[in-house]
């Protein structure tokens, strides 16, 4: 049985980091094991201007100890409104991917969010001359749909539609949960990637209601049935390039999970790559864990890969019932639960 896994320090392609405190508290958590991430902009308020995405670029390095060696990237959140001119800021810095698409309502605020694509055609025109990626949040907020159809009815609404009319726009379909995505993905032109959750690749939504509810599991787009998860699980391990890693890591303090309406997201953050092992492990695919993680989504966004390696090994040990800190308690995913792979050396410093 293979012991340990060696690999090319990985990078995490959608990751929430909050702000003030709680970014404070658990932004040194991904820092130790991702050498870059794309942060996301849906705080409070969001990160709607270039300008406020380099200014919280600056508290993120700003809330890790020197030298730490950790990069992040930013998406910048686009509502009905953003101005045309931004297209071309963002352009300008290397630290700005692209821009994010929440569609209004349609997760943990996203109420600033775009009402109708045809809103920002004109942006998304521009985003394609000058090569931005654009970052999307694939559900329909329509309350007649289903909640476990949202990601499908939005491929096929709004998601093919885009890709027909700006056929150069490069597009990272995020958290892919169901077959439906996997298969736009794969049948996509190479414009279009998506990313994938540890969560959606372990578990499916029975975890959710088995033996009362369990909040810490919730996240959106919310956990599919078993044959997505099957589906999530193959394209992650097909060693095609057009899958890559996003933990979307979404910390809320326990409070805010644990009520009558509790928010989405899972804080993969702590294991985040040994929650990926484990389930590569089980589909007994270890070998095709570097390139998802280290590779494709580096290649994607053409930025070099990483030097220096990062070592799993395989061994039990149990996730904390829960991070306290500044901001409060965070409560992980796995909490209390036995883990079976361990990152065992840290990213070397650059
Ligand atoms: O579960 C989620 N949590 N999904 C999202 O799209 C947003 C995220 C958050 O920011 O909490
Ligand atoms: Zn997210």
């Amino acid at each position: 049985m293979q012991q340990t896994v060696h690999l090319t320090r990985p990078d995490d392609w959608h990751l929430h980091l909050r702000d003030g405190a709680l970014l404070r508290q658990v932004a040194a958590v991904s820092a130790r094991q991702f050498s870059r991430a794309l942060a996301m902009p849906n705080l409070k308020p969001p990160l709607i201007r270039v300008e406020q995405a380099l200014a919280y670029r600056q508290r993120i390095l700003d809330s890790l100890p020197r030298g730490n060696g950790f990069s992040p990237y930013l998406s910048v959140y686009l509502t009905d409104k953003t101005p045309l001119q931004e297209v071309s800021v963002a352009a300008e810095c290397p630290y700005v991917l692209g821009f994010k698409l929440y569609p209004a309502g349609a997760t943990t605020h996203s109420g600033a969010g775009v009402t109708g694509l045809d809103k920002i055609y004109p942006i998304l025109e521009a985003m394609e001359e000058h090569d931005l990626v654009l970052q999307v949040h694939g559900e329909v907020t329509d309350p007649e749909i289903d909640i476990f159809d949202r990601e499908k009815v939005f491929i096929e609404r709004e998601l093919i539609p885009v890709v027909a009319r700006f056929p150069r726009l490069r597009i990272v379909l995020e958290h892919i949960t169901t077959q439906e995505g996997v298969d736009f993905v794969r049948g996509a032109p190479e414009t279009v990637a998506g990313t994938l959750t540890p969560q959606h690749l372990l578990y499916n939504r029975n975890m959710l209601l088995t033996g009362g509810i369990r909040p810490h599991y919730y996240c959106l787009p919310v956990l599919k049935r078993e044959t997505h998860r099957q589906a999530l699980l193959s394209a992650a391990i097909s060693g095609n390039p057009k899958f890559f890693l996003g933990t979307d890591s979404a910390p809320h303090l326990r409070q805010h999970k644990e009520t009558d309406c509790g928010c989405a997201g899972c804080f993969s953050a702590p294991a985040a790559l040994e929650l990926y092992a484990e389930a590569f492990d089980q589909a007994g695919a270890l070998d095709k864990l570097e390139a998802f993680a280290s590779f494709h989504g580096a290649d994607f966004y053409r930025l070099p890969r990483n030097s220096g390696k990062i070592v799993l090994r395989r061994s039990e040990w149990t996730m904390p019932t829960s991070y306290g800190g500044e901001a409060g308690e965070i409560v992980p995913l796995r909490a209390g639960e036995t883990l079976r792979w361990r990152l065992s050396s840290y990213p070397e410093k650059p």
